[in-house]
This record gives C-alpha cells, sequence and structure tokens, in this order.
C-alpha cells in the first residue's frame, strides 16, 4: 500500500550547512496494516509524514502509495493522492479553519472531490461526524467552540470522509490532556475494527501509545529506521540500543523486572553534524571504540520483517561479534 524506499529529504541551511532530516529511510506498508513510527523529538518522523503526502519534496528516493509514484505523479495523480491519502496533525486547532463551522470543513472535502451535493452531502457529513461522537448540537459550531478532543474528532472524521486509503497520523493525542488523550485513542482503536482496510501510519514518541495501536514499529534516530519489526518482538526482545533505552524510559510496575535498563544521556545530536560510523555512538552505552565509531552498521534481518542496524544486534552471534 505505502512503499519507501531510500528517502533522504536533506534541508540546506542559509549558512550552508545540510539538515539530513531524513536519511535513507526505506519502509513497506501492507494494506490494512497500522506501523508506528517512533523516536526522539528531531529524529526525522514528521519530515517522513509530510514527504509522504508530498507536503514537503523529498531529495531523493522513491514513494508510491497504491500504483502512484508519489514523487513524479502529475496534477491529476496529486489529486487523486489528496483524497486517497489523509493526514492529521498534533495539533487541531490549527488544521481547522476558524471561520468555518465543523459540518462545513468536514464537507468541504467532499465538495472539492466527488460530485456530492445537497441533502446526500449533508447526511455523509452528519453520519461521520456522528460516529466520532460529535451529535448534531454541535454541527453548526466554530473550532474555537469546541475542546481540543472534540476538535480532533472533527480532523479525524474530515479525513476519513473521504474513504482514504491511507491515513498518516503525526501525534496526534500529544497536544490533548492526558483524559482526553485516552478517548481519541479509544476512537483510533476502533478504526481497526470499522475500517480494516485502512492503512496507518503512526507517528509517536510514546511506545505504549505504540504499542496499544500499531502491527509493527519502526524506530528513528538522526533520520534512519535503527529497528523495525512485529511490536510484540520489538517490545518483548529489543535488538537496538537504542529501543532499549526507549523502553527503559517508559515506566513499569516496580514488579516486572529489567534487567538490561539504559538509561539514555544527552541530547540528541544536530542533524546538520551527524556523527561519523553509527550515528548512536555517542550516547550508545555498548559503543565499541574502532568499530562503531567508524564503521556505519548496515541493517541485520533477525526474522521476517525484522531487522536492527547495529553491529551487534544479532545475540545469537554474542555481543562483541559480528
Ligand atoms: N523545513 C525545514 N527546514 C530545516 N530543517 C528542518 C525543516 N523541517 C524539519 N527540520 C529539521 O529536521 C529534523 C527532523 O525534524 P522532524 O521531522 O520534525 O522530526 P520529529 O518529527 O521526529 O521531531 C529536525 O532537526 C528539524 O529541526
Ligand atoms: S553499532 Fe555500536 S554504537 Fe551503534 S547501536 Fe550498535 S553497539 Fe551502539
Ligand atoms: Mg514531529
Amino acid at each position: 500500500m505505502l512503499s519507501i524506499r531510500g528517502l533522504d529529504v536533506h534541508f540546506p541551511m542559509p549558512n550552508g550547512q545540510v539538515v539530513r532530516a531524513v536519511d535513507g529511510v526505506s519502509l513497506s506498508l501492507k494494506p490494512g496494516e497500522t506501523v508506528g513510527l517512533v523516536g526522539e523529538s528531531g529524529s526525522g518522523k514528521t519530515t517522513v509524514g509530510k514527504t509522504v503526502l508530498r507536503l514537503v519534496e523529498a531529495t531523493s528516493g522513491e514513494i508510491r502509495i497504491g500504483d502512484v509514484d508519489v514523487r513524479k505523479a502529475s496534477l491529476k495523480g496529486l489529486k487523486t493522492l489528496r483524497r486517497k491519502a489523509q493526514i492529521i496533525f498534533q495539533d487541531p486547532h490549527s488544521s481547522l479553519n476558524p471561520r468555518m463551522t465543523i459540518h462545513r470543513a468536514v464537507a468541504e472535502g467532499l465538495i472539492l472531490n466527488t460530485s456530492l451535493r445537497g441533502a446526500a452531502l449533508h447526511d455523509k457529513v452528519s453520519t461521520i461526524l456522528e460516529s466520532m461522537g460529535l451529535p448534531a448540537q454541535f454541527h453548526h459550531r466554530y473550532p474555537h467552540e469546541l475542546s481540543g478532543g472534540q476538535k480532533q474528532r472533527v480532523c479525524i472524521a474530515r479525513a476519513l470522509v473521504l474513504d482514504p486509503d491511507l491515513l498518516v497520523l503525526d501525534e496526534p493525542t500529544s497536544a490533548l490532556d492526558v483524559s482526553v488523550q485516552a478517548q481519541i485513542l479509544g476512537v483510533l482503536k476502533d478504526l481497526r475494527i470499522t475500517r480494516p482496510a485502512l492503512t496507518q501510519l503512526f507517528i509517536s514518541h510514546n511506545l505504549a501509545v505504540i504499542r496499544f495501536l500499531c502491527d509493527r514499529v519502526a524506530v528513528m534516530y538522526l533520520g534512519k529506521i535503527v529497528e523495525e519489526g512485529p511490536v510484540e518482538q520489538v517490545f518483548e526482545d529489543p535488538r537496538h540500543p537504542y529501543t532499549r533505552a526507549l523502553l527503559s524510559a517508559v515506566p513499569v510496575p516496580s514488579a516486572v523486572k529489567r534487567p538490561d535498563r539504559i538509561r539514555l544521556t544527552g541530547d540528541i545530536p544536530s542533524p546538520t553534524d551527524i556523527p561519523k560510523g553509527c550515528a548512536f555512538h555517542t550516547r550508545c552505552p555498548i559503543a565499541k571504540k574502532g568499530t562503531c565509531d567508524t564503521i556505519a552498521p548496515v541493517p541485520v534481518a533477525l526474522g521476517p520483517d525484522r531487522q536492527a542496524r547495529c553491529h551487534f544486534a544479532d545475540h545469537t552471534k554474542g555481543v562483541g561479534q559480528e
């Protein structure tokens, strides 16, 4: 459904430096699959999401959504893409036009992309808003009259009303109050059942959320995917020290033993000056001098759909061997 191959997104800066926001990302999503993209702030997640929808231009690489080659799409192809692939952003407030009622906001996409008009249009919009937990008394209100959670429900309704094949969600609950986050996560979890064919790329820095919603997870660090696999496998048996560090930061009940707890120290380095060798070596607790700081690790296949980009990812070989 979505295939990303060797994607680079580099931003040249006025001072001559280059921000390597995305650096050789490959990722495939099967139809109906929900894949989480996780990593610290600044790792390049949003840039991947925006590039998929061509809201940001790639520097090189290939992106296909169904049979559309996103980077080479004609105007007509882009129009189809805008309907078939939708994105939901972190801040629902700035995603909505303040001068449009929410009914109108949801109708807008249908008016632009379909021939639906009149009562049929009205009914379709009302039905989807209601299915998102927004009863009729809300439909003619303006965004400022709604809570953050209600606004995010409108954004989800607006994306789904076009019946997309692909949904990119960029931290859709991060800007909301904790109590509201759980409700929106419930709405998103229900989509897995009510829209089984919908393919989703779910961007989040929150591993618990990814585990709750996703089939597979890809962990990003400084523009690269460093580990990828089915959520249960990655969470139970993380093979990249960065994934282990992220998981160590998730609070767990004290009764749960976690022998290989890794504390992540220091900040993520600047993407204008990515460390040589393994980009994680400046923060990696098991980095090996002479290897990790000079040789860039390639992804090591660890099973079907499972890989990690670390010289020591395959512990069947024993740490220290390659
Ligand atoms: N338009 C841009 N121009 C320059 N740098 C950018 C631009 N967009 C993103 N970046 C930089 O690219 C890096 C990755 O950003 P982003 O994709 O937003 O990461 P994330 O979503 O994981 O926090 C960051 O260092 C960010 O500052
Ligand atoms: S390659 Fe080396 S520095 Fe990189 S994650 Fe593995 S052990 Fe750490
Ligand atoms: Mg982001």
